[in-house]
């Protein structure tokens, strides 16, 4: 295991500021299909530090999955993507395909929702990681396998060799996450996008992934992107939060910052349907009243203006994203009284 240690990136000194690992700017992406125009993702713009767990939330269809696929060339070829995403200095938007699925996994890797739909049932798991492996390194058959076998151990599968030589269904579904996870791991990414990696999982076993997650986060230097419905999972694990609406970012900064100091009225809505979010570290994302704009008719002004209690004729011009205090940014035109808008 500490020749696995040795390959990743070097973890970030307590204190020390770094430049972030991701940097997107103005995001956008648009589906063509049969004479609409769905606005998916409408000028996100967030960072990633290493070392650094940054939660993604917002309602379903708010851009969360549609916005990280963008960065790895991930989207059906019906998606227009414009703006920069810049990752260790590097400019993805734009990258030619076999560039990028060269950097893919090896740079960014992602872990999905659903493992069974990820993993052949035909094959053993020892061998599905193994191909990962090989797939970003030169090691021979028997030399992948080893290794294979060490990313099960790392992501703490139990008894990693017996389970090697097992096919997906004879796992549980933590396992399987688990191996997925290996998986991803096997390039030795520098940023793993998690995109409702725990969604389908119960409680104990959500937990266990999370705190495996953390774990590799800390040892690693590595950084987690989690894209998640779960508010709680937020603001238990995060160090930093970007929640989403309408493709769009609306309100962004470190966790601690966020949930204290809420400016966002569509943040507020969320925690505000939770009031009791310390106990109830597990609940779901909450139902805040009205429905999302429909992304092929998007009103101009603010997005959230139909459903927000704020709302006046100002919001008819839609509030730039802006950081209007030290690391913590918002798109909001009514958000500086904190009070007055609740
Ligand atoms: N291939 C596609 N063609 C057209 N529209 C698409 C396509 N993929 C996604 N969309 C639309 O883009 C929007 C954003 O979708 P996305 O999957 O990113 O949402 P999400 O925030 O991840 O939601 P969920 O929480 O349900 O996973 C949705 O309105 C979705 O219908
Ligand atoms: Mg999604």
């Amino acid at each position: 295991m500490t020749g696995l240690v040795g390959e990743f990136a070097t973890p970030v000194a307590a204190g020390e500021v770094a430049e972030p690992l991701l940097e997107v700017t103005d995001l956008r992406v648009r589906f063509r299909t049969r004479g609409t125009v769905v606005h998916a993702v409408n000028g996100l713009s967030y960072r990633v530090h290493a070392g650094r767990m940054l939660a993604v939330i917002g309602e379903s269809g708010s851009g969360k999955s549609v916005g990280s696929r963008a960065l790895m060339g991930l989207l059906p070829e019906t998606a227009q993507v414009s703006g920069s995403a810049r990752f260790a200095g590097t400019e993805l938007i734009g990258m030619p395909e076999r560039e990028l699925r060269a950097r893919r996994g090896a740079d960014i890797a992602m872990v999905f929702q659903d493992p069974t739909r990820s993993l052949n049932p035909t094959m053993r798991i020892g061998a599905q990681v193994a191909e990962a492996v090989r797939a970003h390194s030169s090691l021979n058959r028997r030399a992948a396998l080893d290794k294979a076998v060490e990313l099960l151990g790392l992501v703490r599968l139990p008894a990693p060799e017996r389970r090697a030589v097992e096919y997906p269904h004879q796992l549980s579904g933590g396992m399987r996450q688990r191996v997925m996870i290996a998986i991803a791991l096997a390039a030795r990414p520098r940023l793993l996008v998690a995109d409702e990696a725990t969604t389908a999982l119960d409680v104990t076993t959500q937990a266990q992934i999370m705190e495996l997650l953390v774990d590799l986060q800390e040892r690693f230097g590595m950084a987690v992107v989690l894209i998640s419905h779960d508010l709680g999972l937020a603001a238990s694990y995060a160090q930093d939060v970007l929640v989403m609406y309408a493709g769009r970012a609306v309100e962004y900064a470190p966790a601690q910052v966020l949930f204290a100091d809420v400016r966002m009225p569509y943040t507020r809505a969320l925690l505000g349907a939770v009031p009791q979010l310390e106990r109830e570290p597990h609940s779901l994302l909450p139902v805040v009243p009205g429905q999302p704009p429909d992304l092929a008719r998007l009103p101009a002004g603010c997005p959230f203006r139909p459903r927000c209690t704020a709302a006046d004729d100002a919001c008819g011009e839609a509030p730039p994203f802006t950081e209007h205090e030290p690391g913590h940014w918002w798109a909001c035109w009514h958000a500086d009284g904190g009070e007055e808008a609740r």
